[in-house]
């Protein structure tokens, strides 16, 4: 089961097709039923290492050949400082994890500096950009369309 929204998958083909058969890692955040890991594992092929990352425990059982889960709260630094020195460098990060504001910032202060020179970093659902529940507002200067502006 894979939890997108449809108008993602032509942007993600346009900025993924390079990757297609090449040695590549991928990091996706969030991964709920662990559909969008099996995904990448038949796009990329098999010459791709895939991590996913979500809350959850039981997300562990997604794991298979190519596809390793890690347990962990993207919110939490401490978290990141221990998991990162275990991680390649990746060609391609997705956020699709819990979307607020805190969690987008923590997540990519962290991880864009792990990505490789030719990578993509990827965020989906910034619509909570513009959510007071997830941290956000429209012209919040800490919302994270905002932050990335700078
Ligand atoms: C929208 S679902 C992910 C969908 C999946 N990427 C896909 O495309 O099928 C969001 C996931 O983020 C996880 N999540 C929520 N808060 C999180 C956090 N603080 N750290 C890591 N994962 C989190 C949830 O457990 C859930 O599985």
């Amino acid at each position: 089961m894979i939890h997108k929204w449809i108008h993602y998958f032509d942007i993600y083909e346009r900025l993924f097709e390079k990757f297609i058969g090449k040695e590549i890692n991928i990091l996706e955040i969030g991964v709920s039923h662990g559909g969008s890991l099996q995904m990448w594992k038949e796009y990329f092929g098999d010459k791709a290492t895939i991590f996913g990352l979500d809350i959850d425990p039981l997300c562990k059982s997604f794991e298979e050949e190519q596809i390793n889960i890690i347990i962990g709260d993207q919110g939490d630094r401490g978290f990141w400082k221990t998991i990162k020195p275990t991680l390649p460098k990746f060609d391609i990060i997705i956020d699709d994890g819990g979307h607020h504001m805190s969690q987008l910032k923590t997540t990519f202060q962290e991880m864009f500096p792990e990505l490789s020179s030719h990578g993509v970093y990827f965020i989906e659902d910034l619509h909570t950009c513009y959510w007071e529940e997830y941290g956000g507002g429209l012209g919040k200067p800490d919302n994270f369309i905002e932050y990335s502006k700078k």
